[in-house]
């Protein structure tokens, strides 16, 4: 039986859970590890990139997962998720990745990329203790795909794919935009790829961030919208997911093939009230909420004040994660960590 995204997404409009769990809720940190990237996608990069900010001019990988440390024994963090950026740019992130495998709490540590350096480096990575991965992919278009991506190959990202299965970073997850321009040719492509190659695809309902704010707003176009115009039969949502978590799993029939589709929904069905996350950047700065522009300083209060105090600020900073107003954020996604 077919479902509705009403059934999807059950607590909408629900009261969220009470503030006072707000510390025991947080189960996901997002570490991006670096700004830069070697992709310039439209919705997450200005054209010219960004400034360059060395890598010897932030704190190390080893502050990064000094901080993750503390972080974790702290709060529920069991999950942490690499990012950046592109964070197979970073050199030494085997190492980052060893280090957050090896603490108590963290039962799974997996990575965001864009793919094409993942030929390289996915073994390595596998044995040093990385679960799994998502990877970006936008089209399966060269044209296209090098379009949105502002001169990525297609085909090394389509390698890095392969990479990663032959690695077994498994179950490898696709992140995929939907525009308004092309998600006609790209979403039929997209589900017929997943379905020949087994993997799970998430659709992902454009954001306007720092950089092509028109151009964001314009090319927005909702998970409804997509699911209707192609008759989408959603054959059985995925019961197993935490509330909490943003992609809603569902079992898609398509050409009679049953396809994982996981769709995130920030604009259309906010899922910002049982956020669990917590987002730390390259430079150690916390973030409680991709939208919120107040950050605090970790590495800094560490120095000033010193561990036991700088919690007591953290949690009156982590106090303060509310769901934003609007899904609106000035700064670019590659600085905040998509
Ligand atoms: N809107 C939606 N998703 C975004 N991402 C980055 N910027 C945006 C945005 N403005 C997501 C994409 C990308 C990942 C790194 O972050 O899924 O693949
Ligand atoms: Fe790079 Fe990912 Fe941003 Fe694209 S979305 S520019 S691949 S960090």
């Amino acid at each position: 039986m077919s479902v509705s995204f009403v059934d999807l997404f059950p607590d909408q409009g629900r009261p969220d859970p009470p503030r006072s769990h707000l510390l025991r809720r947080l189960r996901v940190l997002r570490i991006s590890v670096t700004d830069l990237c070697n992709f310039r996608c439209r919705y997450c990069m200005p054209p010219e990139g960004v400034a360059k900010i060395r890598h010897g001019e932030l704190p190390g990988l080893e502050e990064l997962g000094d901080l993750a440390a503390w972080l974790t024994a702290h709060t529920n963090i069991e999950k942490i998720k690499l990012t950046g950026g592109e964070p197979l740019l970073r050199p030494g992130l085997g190492h980052l990745v060893a280090s957050l495998t090896s603490l108590a709490a963290v039962r799974e540590v997996s990575l965001t990329t864009n793919g094409s350096l993942l030929p390289q480096m996915a073994w390595s990575l596998r044995a040093a203790g990385l679960a799994r991965v998502n990877i970006s992919l936008d089209s399966l278009d060269e044209e296209r795909f090098a379009e949105v991506t502002r001169g990525g190959r297609l085909k090394n990202t389509l390698a890095g794919i392969e990479a990663a299965r032959q690695a077994d970073l498994q179950p490898i997850k696709l992140n995929s935009v939907l525009r308004r321009s092309t998600w006609q040719r790209e979403v039929p492509d997209l589900l017929d790829y997943a379905a020949e190659n087994g993997l799970e695809i998430r659709f992902i309902e454009l954001m306007r961030t720092g950089t092509e704010r028109t151009w964001c707003e314009s090319e927005f176009v909702s998970m409804g919208e997509v699911r209707s115009e192609l008759g989408l039969e959603i054959q059985a949502p995925a019961v197993d997911e935490l509330a909490a978590a943003p992609a809603r799993r569902t079992s898609v029939n398509w050409h009679g093939c049953n396809v994982v589709v996981g769709w995130i929904a920030p604009r259309s069905h906010p899922f910002c009230g049982r956020c669990e996350r917590l987002r730390m950047d390259a430079r150690g700065h916390l973030r409680r909420c991709l939208m919120d522009p107040q950050l605090l300083d970790l590495p800094e209060l560490m120095r000033r004040i010193g561990p036991s105090a700088a919690w007591e600020r953290t949690q009156s900073y982590l106090a303060g994660k509310t769901p934003p107003r609007k899904m609106d954020s000035a700064l670019a996604m590659n600085r905040i960590g998509g």
